[in-house]
């Protein structure tokens, strides 16, 4: 039996999106940490997000109409309190960011001076949205980046995949670290650590469409379940209207915010449609758009349905969305004169780990952030622009509780050695390849836009088939990035439908044609593990 190599540090953030990196960069002044992502530190969700961040700094607007507008999108069932936490710190959040030195847009006001370009998406009754260009989260992440880069109490280590988080054997609500597979040795090692926090984004990998890139495995949400946290709202998987339809475009989205200033969504041969399905046209939250574009395609059998912002000035139009114009045009497509071919995708992952307003998990010192986390802000439909901003929130909170309980006993409790003695190289890589593709396939056909008992039940079977053999095989062969992100999306996408069949209405981005009503009064779905084991299947 092999004994790891040990690192250890007073903080393990796992992930370096903006939700990680801005933790780690509010601790670092008082403790020493260590960051780690799977694959490069740039590459999560945060540095393809183009629209922008929720933030009220129009003096017409409130942090009460935020509010109320965040509650509506959200069906009915966010979390007040945590709204309210939420929009109340945003300005100062965004203050930060500015302070960090994101660029966000400004513009000439009335009296010569300059204030900051506010821009609308969907949900939102006022301008209220900060971006840089069509490419805001780009500037989050690189100068987040650079920050944290340059900070001497931050280690950076890229591809680590965290495996699973090391809990004690006296205590089960107390973690000791996290087992991690270094990619460039392929050996498991371990991080120690007093405190850990899950920042390992959404998991909407586990659709066959989506906007997100390769990392969104739900890696967090999956190790979080196995070690005994709670989940919640699973079954709300939200899906972006509008990414781009077109062969050679992979998961490249169209931001909501060319609806915000003027796009429309039409049929092939330019009739609009969204008058049909809400009062709000275009602006309509998500969760409407998605179906209404869905049931478009079903009804007329189309492959997509088109997004047209032509009418626009073409100086405008580029000045605004200059990423955009500039990926559809090498595509073909001008989208200052020719409409844009659209679809829905798996976007958003608005469920997660159960946290509590200062970010904590079920475990007395894992602490999860951003997209991995259900904090109760978006309930059941995230309205856009919210999501950046819940990860700046909670990371300032998550690191103000650490911070104060940096002073409590460390434990020295010797960790399980990984033992790889029983296992040996995987033969048969086509297992994993294919059991992926089956995966994300029936998630998307079964448990997608519009659901049914039947699908459900239908995609509950193939799970349980897929798990035996996936866990067979995880217990046999060596781990590699692929089986270690098919392990996690299997749990992420049973904990999904395990929601979904618990709610017995539809609402928000959850429709099911069995439950068509959404009912008087509900609540979020809570998922509680139990723990059979606490003996991780290779440290036996
Ligand atoms: P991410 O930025 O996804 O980072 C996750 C990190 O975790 C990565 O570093 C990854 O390597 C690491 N990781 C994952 N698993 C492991 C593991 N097992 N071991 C080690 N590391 C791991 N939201 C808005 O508010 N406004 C927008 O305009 C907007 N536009 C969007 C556009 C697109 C195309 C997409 C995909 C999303 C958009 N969103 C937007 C949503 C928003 O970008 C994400 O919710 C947010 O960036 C998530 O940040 P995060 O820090 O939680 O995770
Ligand atoms: C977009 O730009 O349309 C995405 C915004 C978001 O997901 O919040």
């Amino acid at each position: 039996m092999n004994q790891p190599v040990e690192y250890s540090c007073d903080v393990l953030v796992i992930g370096s999106g903006a939700a990680g990196l801005s933790l780690a960069l509010k601790l670092a002044q008082h403790c020493q940490v260590v960051v780690i992502s799977k694959s490069k530190m740039s590459e999560g969700s945060t540095k393809y997000a183009q629209g922008g961040i929720a933030a009220v700094f129009d003096e017409e607007d409130s942090i009460a109409s935020h509010v109320q507008d965040t509650m509506l999108a959200g069906a009915g069932i966010c979390d007040q309190d945590i709204v309210e936490f939420t929009a109340q710190n945003a300005k100062d959040c965004m203050n930060w960011l500015i302070d960090t030195g994101v660029d966000f847009d400004e513009e000439t006001d009335a009296q010569g001076g300059t204030r900051y370009h506010l821009t609308r998406e969907g949900g939102h009754s006022h301008r209220r949205i900060l971006h840089a260009a069509d490419a805001t989260g780009k500037a989050v992440q690189y100068t987040l980046s650079e920050a944290v880069q340059a900070h001497p109490n931050i280690t950076l280590m890229e591809g680590f995949n965290a495996i699973d988080l090391i809990t004690s054997q006296n205590n089960s609500k107390q973690c000791l670290g996290c087992y991690v597979w270094n990619r460039k040795i392929e050996q498991v090692e371990v991080i120690r650590s007093r405190f850990v926090t899950l920042a390992t984004g959404g998991a909407s990998k586990v659709y066959q469409y989506t906007s997100n890139p390769d990392i969104a495995s739900g890696d967090g949400i999956a190790m979080a379940w196995r070690a005994g946290c709670r989940v919640a709202n699973m079954e709300f998987n939200q899906f972006h209207p509008t990414c781009l339809y077109h062969p050679q475009a992979k998961n490249f989205l169209i931001t909501e915010a060319l609806r915000g200033e003027g796009a429309y969504l039409c049929h092939a041969d330019g009739s609009r449609f969204m008058h049909k399905f809400d009062e709000r046209l275009e602006l309509a939250p998500r969760d409407i758009v998605a179906r209404a574009i869905d049931y478009e395609m079903k009804r007329l059998g189309a492959d997509c349905m088109f997004l047209d912002i032509s009418h626009k000035p073409a100086e405008f139009v580029i000045k605004h969305f200059p990423n955009i114009y500039k990926k559809c045009r090498s595509l073909g497509i001008d989208i200052t004169r020719d409409p844009i071919p659209v679809v829905p995708a798996a976007h958003y992952s608005c469920g997660g780990v159960m946290t509590d307003k200062n970010a904590k998990t079920d475990l007395d010192n894992v602490y999860a952030i951003g997209e991995v986390a259900y904090t109760g802000l978006h309930g059941a439909n995230r309205m856009a622009s919210n999501s950046l901003l819940e990860c700046v929130v909670f990371a300032h909170a998550a690191a103000k509780d650490i911070l104060s309980r940096l002073n409590e006993e460390v434990s020295n409790e010797p960790i399980r050695a990984w033992d790889e003695s029983r296992v040996s190289d995987s033969d048969e890589e086509v297992v994993i390849q294919h059991n992926w593709h089956e995966l994300r396939l029936f998630m998307w056909d079964y448990v997608g836009i519009v659901r049914t008992n039947k699908r459900l039940e239908r995609a509950m079977h193939r799970i349980e088939l897929l798990k035996q053999e996936v866990q067979e095989y995880y217990a046999h062969f060596r781990v590699s990035n692929n089986l270690l992100e098919l392990r996690n999306l299997l749990t992420v996408a049973e904990l999904i439908v395990r929601c979904a069949m618990e709610r017995k209405e539809s609402r928000g981005l959850h429709y099911n044609l069995d439950y068509p009503d959404q009912l008087a009064e509900s609540g979020p779905t809570v998922l509680s593990p139990t723990i059979v084991s606490k003996t991780h299947p290779k440290t036996h």
